[in-house]
């Protein structure tokens, strides 16, 4: 397995693939690795000639100091993971400094609006850390395709809109959210919680699949009452927020329209661990 600290090496050994036109999948992720980055892999590994996988936990991604400070740093555990898919996976795992070069700072970025919903809202100046951290893998690595999960609905949607609207020659795949056998979709956060949080949290999908059904004869704001009561009832959690918004603009949707598709969206702390998740509802 080629593991890569620098930039410049990596560039350096990318550079004739480059040149021959191979096909370069890339995997961005911030480690902690699960099973939900082990299927984007997966596709990857089978769609490319080469892959390479980045393992950085972004500092200027996390608008708050202590979930910057817990989020799990695990490398050798990811690397014997990415071992069990294949040992020809090329992971790039860079210092702060090699890709901020001692400035730690995001630029700003215009994504259509895309960015003041849910967790542009909650999360000041998320975006433009994510929009900053995957411009700069994406210079570096020069993938033809990468592979972004729907967990992170609204990061795919980003993500498309950076490509676009920078000009970024590279394909952005999405990939289904992959879940816990009780329904919880897998995070690197889920490492926090204890087995009965784990247990307990399988609430969070359950009400998703709820809301999804209703959703067939009610409206997204008696929905929303339904899922807001849902959580008061249950005090261990408190719910940050609950959206239903249009796919493509995720604008909250006020009235069903017949030729849209509509996703529910929903951020949780549970024990001050927040998690997410969100599913199709159409
Ligand atoms: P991270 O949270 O490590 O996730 C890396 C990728 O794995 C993201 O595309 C995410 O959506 C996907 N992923 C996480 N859990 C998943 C699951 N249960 N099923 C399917 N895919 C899943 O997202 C980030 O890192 C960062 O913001 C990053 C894009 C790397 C930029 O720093």
């Amino acid at each position: 397995m080629l593991i890569f600290n620098k930039q410049t090496d990596l560039k350096a050994y990318l550079s004739p693939f480059w040149t021959a036109k191979t096909t370069i999948g890339f995997v961005p992720t911030m480690g902690a690795l699960h099973d939900g980055h082990l299927s984007l892999l997966r596709k990857a590994l089978q769609e490319n000639k080469v892959v390479v996988m980045s393992i950085f936990v972004n500092p200027t991604q996390f608008n708050n100091p202590e979930d910057l400070e817990k989020y799990p740093r695990t490398l050798d555990r990811d690397v014997q993971k990415i071992a069990t898919l294949s040992d020809k996976v090329i992971i790039y795992a860079p210092t702060v400094e090699d890709i901020y070069n001692g400035k730690t700072v995001s630029e700003s970025f215009n994504y259509d609006g895309l960015e003041h919903q849910m967790e542009g809202k909650h999360r000041p100046g998320h975006f433009d850390g994510v929009g900053t951290i995957v411009k700069r893998l994406f210079e570096i690595v020069q993938p033809s395709n990468s592979y972004f999960g729907e967990k992170d609905f609204q990061q795919l949607q980003i993500i498309k809109k950076l490509v676009q609207k920078h000009k970024i020659p590279v394909n952005v795949i999405g990939c289904p959210i992959h879940r816990e056998k009780n329904g919880l979709a897998m995070s690197s956060r889920n490492e926090r919680l204890t087995e009965t949080e784990k247990e307990e949290s399988t609430l969070i999908f359950k009400t998703l699949t709820t809301a999804k059904k209703l959703f067939g004869t009610k409206s997204a704001k008696e929905v929303s009452e339904f899922v807001k009561k849902t959580f008061e009832n249950h005090p261990k959690f408190s719910l940050e927020y609950f959206q239903i918004a249009d796919e493509a603009t995720l604008k909250p949707c006020f009235r069903k329209s017949k030729n849209k598709k509509y996703r529910a969206f929903i951020a949780v702390f549970i024990n001050n661990i927040r998690l997410i998740d969100t599913i199709s509802l159409n």
